[in-house]
């Protein structure tokens, strides 16, 4: 029965205009992120997360510049999870949770644009390198 309302549903959707060419979905916005995944240790600050809001926590983070904390944040730091523990998101949703973060504690950080978008990977492949490197040391 199941296999049937499969082989509809996928019938039917490939009738709609469009469907072959299976658009990304669209990016969700960085509170909503953070409402689905980052609030289970941001909130009340699970394993020493910096909550969210709170200057005092984040005020050290803030220095750093915006592409640096996300990629950081990104592939891991410690006990906070390489992508915040949820595999499938994309590193563009990540830096817009990142940026509402950082508003949240007075921050002036926008969602990243297409350039700085690519600050952040440059920033992600040092984060990677250096991850390696400290793994290597062990
Ligand atoms: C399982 C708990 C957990 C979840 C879920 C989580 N974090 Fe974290 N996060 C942490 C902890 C713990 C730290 C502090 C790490 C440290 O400095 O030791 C942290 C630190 C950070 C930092 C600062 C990194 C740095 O360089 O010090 C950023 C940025 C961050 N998290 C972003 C996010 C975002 C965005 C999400 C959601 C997509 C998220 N986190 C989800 C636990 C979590």
């Amino acid at each position: 029965m199941n296999t049937l309302y499969a082989v509809i549903f996928a019938g039917t959707y490939a009738l709609l205009p469009g469907a072959a060419s299976a658009q990304a979905p669209a990016l969700k916005s960085g509170e909503q992120v953070y409402k689905e995944t980052c609030v289970a240790c941001h909130a009340t600050g699970v394993l020493k997360a910096p909550k969210l809001g709170d200057k005092k926590d984040w005020g050290p983070l803030l220095k750093e510049p915006q592409a640096v904390l996300t990629a950081d944040g990104w592939v891991g730091v410690r006990d906070m999870p390489a992508k915040g523990g949820k595999p499938d998101l994309a590193l563009e949703e990540f830096a817009r949770a990142v940026a509402h973060m950082a508003r949240a504690a007075g921050a002036r950080w926008q969602d990243p644009n297409a350039a700085m978008m690519k600050q952040i990977q440059a920033a992600e492949k040092k984060a990677l390198d250096k991850k390696a490197k400290e793994k290597n040391k062990k």
